[in-house]
Parts: structure tokens; sequence; C-alpha cells
């Protein structure tokens, strides 16, 4: 073959490549579930970036969720990644737990005070001087902190200086020992680590060993078997809670914690024997979209934020060299632009069809341009829905959240403040 006639089927190859590789229209308008929910917005008279929890799905969600667990083992409410108290008490009274784990002082003691039946598990290790700030600005309540709470400890460093907090301020304090089973973000490496902190135990009369915390969500995020790194994890956990015993003899609590678990991993354990007795979890529940997992198929997406548009272009237009043109000349997806209230959340435009930021203009927190298709008629005011990515930070952005229930806005649920 010629040396031109190879160059200039190489160009056709790449030009047909090319081609392929140009998107597909993808636009489409609000199915009927947005546009009954766009109703709800509307009739509510809300008109700023929402945080909506559809409560139907949420219910479905604790649903699945309990009947995975069963009575196989207790269940422990993940507070941060549900951060409302009407949201919690929902979880907590159709799940049937009054267990919850807490990852920040002052939603620590709202919850204290405003939930005083609720048990307590710290789900990270704080600061002496947050445990302080706890006991201190804990107003008058009957939770008891004695009985219902405890912290969590990772290295014997830590454990020395509860100890000493506890002597100081006279104050009965029950931790959990967290383990490192795989994730290697911290927690007891190895035996010696774990008899170091089981014998400061042993020699306080204020502190005392209440259990173990052994979180593994890295079995399903890694590459490979998940079932071969979950029975990796429990036979580390194994491990150390036979080393607790055998070493605590007696001391070892009957009414001992050992918590595990999480939304990508709690249905691992739908089946088998492993040594913990109680799973946590709370995303699965609400369902953001970095738990569009295998391991969570049968959960349902149960919120949205919903923002208004505020202005419609029918073209793509870039300040400077408009590369705008070639933008919606390549992507039929940019043809048309909006501008929302507010953006730059952690989160994915989910309806109408078929929208996305555009990284030419870029990203804004107070007007942020989407793009989409000819085939979306959205015009100002009407409302965008995206999907948060996570719910821990994100369902605290927006004030009170909306509860839509079939089509109307039934309450507006307050989120955790950050006090003292
Ligand atoms: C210790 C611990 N347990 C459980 C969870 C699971 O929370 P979720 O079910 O919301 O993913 C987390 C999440 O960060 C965690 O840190």
């Amino acid at each position: 073959m010629k040396r031109r006639t190879l160059i200039l089927g190489g160009m056709a190859g790449a030009t047909a490549l090319g081609w392929a590789l140009k998107p597909e229209e993808a636009g489409s308008n609000h199915a009927p579930y947005f546009v009954q929910a766009s109703a709800a917005l509307d009739s509510a008279g809300l008109a700023k970036p929402t945080l909506i929890v559809d409560r139907e799905m949420l219910l479905a969600n604790i649903n699945t969720l309990t009947s995975h667990i069963g009575d196989r083992f207790n269940y422990r409410i993940v507070a941060k990644s549900l951060p409302s108290l009407p949201l919690l008490q929902t979880v907590m009274e159709e799940s049937g737990s009054n267990r919850l784990m807490l990852f920040h002082q002052p939603f620590l003691n709202e919850v204290a005070t405003q939930l005083p039946d609720a048990d307590i598990l710290m789900g990270k290790p704080m600061p002496v001087s947050a445990v302080d700030n706890f006991y201190r600005n804990l107003g008058s309540t009957n939770f008891d902190p004695a009985q219902q709470l405890r912290w969590l400890v990772d290295t014997p460093e830590r454990t020395q200086q509860y100890v000493e907090f506890a002597k100081a301020n006279n104050q009965a304090l029950k931790v959990c020992i967290e383990l490192d089973v795989g994730l290697h973000r911290g927690g007891v490496r190895n035996n010696a680590q774990l008899v170091a902190i089981l014998d400061i135990l042993e020699a306080s009369s204020q502190v005392s060993f209440a259990g173990f915390m052994g979180y593994e969500p890295h079995v399903v995020k890694v590459p490979g078997d998940p079932i071969k790194y979950r029975d990796k994890a429990m036979a580390t956990y194994t491990h150390y809670v036979d080393l607790a015993k055998t070493h605590l003899g007696n001391a070892w609590p009957a009414d001992v914690l050992l918590n595990a678990g999480g939304s990508p991993t709690y249905q691992l354990y739908d089946e088998g024997n492993f040594p913990f007795n109680e799973l946590a979890a709370g995303s699965c529940l609400v369902k953001p979209t970095d738990f569009d997992l295998p391991s969570l198929a049968d959960h349902q997406p149960a919120s949205y934020i919903a923002t208004p548009v505020l202005k419609r272009l029918d073209t793509l237009e870039i300040p400077g060299i408009d590369l705008g043109a070639v933008q919606t000349w390549w992507n039929p997806n940019r043809s048309q632009t909006f501008f929302t209230y507010g953006g730059y959340w952690k989160a994915v435009p989910e309806s109408p069809r078929g929208l996305s930021t555009n990284p030419l203009f870029g990203r804004s927190t107070n007007q942020e341009m989407l793009n989409g298709s000819n085939r979306i008629n959205l015009q100002p005011d009407d409302w965008v829905f995206l999907r948060p990515t996570q719910s821990e930070f994100v369902f605290l952005q927006f004030g009170d959240i909306a509860v839509m229930n079939r089509g109307t806005i039934e309450a507006m649920w307050p989120v955790f403040q950050e006090s003292a």
C-alpha cells in the first residue's frame, strides 16, 4: 500500500472514531414524579434551594434494611448521615432502634438533650477537650451519659487522656475501642496496642471497656472479591475479640457492644456467623449517589436538592473567545443554558434528564450554569432536581428539610445546629 493511501486511511479512521465519540442528544422533560414534586414545592410556597426527603421512599428503605438485619443483629442508626432530629426520630420509630452513632460534639449535645432515651456510640475518637465540652454543655436532661454514651478510643495515649479527664472530673465513662479491620483509617493495629489500652482501662476505676467498633467499607470498595475481604476483616475482628476476652477474663462486659458495618456492607451479613452483635448504617436510607452500589440495589433514592431556574438562554455563550457555539455544535446537550438559584453542591443533576455543568464557564455557588438539549422545556421559576452525592454535609446546607409525601410537602424538619 502506498504511504499516501495509508495516511488518508488513518485520517478517515480517526475521523470516524472522533464522530463516534460525539455525544447523543439525551435531554428529556421531567418524569411525572418530578412534575408532581415541582407542584408540591410551588404549593408550599417554596422558592429557594431546598433539600427534599421523600417519606415513602425513606420508609421503604427502612423496611428493606430491617428485613435484611432481622433479629440477627442490633441496628445502630448512623446519625451523621441523617442529620436532623425529626428524621432520626422517624428512623428510630420505624426501625424500633434507639441506638445512634454520632460523630460531632455539638450534635451529640443536641441529641443528648432532645432524644434522652437514645443509646449513643461515638463513631470516631474525639479530642479529650471535646469530651470536656460535651459535659460542660450538657444542660438538664434525663440522658445519663454514664449509662447511655460510649466514647471511642483508638490509642493508649488517648485512653490515658480520657482516664485523666475522668479522674479530674469524677466522671464515669464507658469507652469502645476502634479496631483496624483492614480500612487502615486508624484504630488498633496489633496485639500490643490492644493490650496496652485494656491495661490502662483495667487500672482505672472510672473508665470502663464497653466493646469494639470495626468499620469495613473497603470490603466492597477495593477491587476483588468482597466476600474474601469481608472474611479477612472478620478474622481480624474475631482475633481481637478473643484476645480481649482472654486478657480480661471476668472483666469482659456482659453487655459488650461489638459494632461493625455501614451502608455499603451491611447486606453482606445476611447469612453466616460473625463476631459482632450490631450493624451500623445511615446513608442507605436516603441513598445519595455515592451509595449507588450493587450491594444496595434494593434501596431507592429518597433525597433530592430542588432549586429554581432563574434564567434561560436558548444558546450557549462563553465570555472571551466564545467557544459556546462550538460546544453546542459538538454536543446537542449544550444547546440551551439555564442558571439555577445556587449550585456547586456535592450533587449531580437528576431531572430534567441530560443537564450538565459547563467546564469552560465554570462552577458557581451563586448562580450555576447548566446546559441541556433543545428537547428540554424548562423556564425561569421551574424546578431543577439534583441528587446529593452524600448526605452528611449536604443535608446541612439548606435549612429545614422539606418532607414530601405523594405530591405534598407535609412537614419541614430542622437540621442539626452548629452550637457550642
Ligand atoms: C464508624 C462508621 N460506621 C459506620 C458508618 C456508615 O455510615 P453510612 O451507613 O451512612 O455510610 C460510617 C461512615 O462514615 C462510619 O464512619
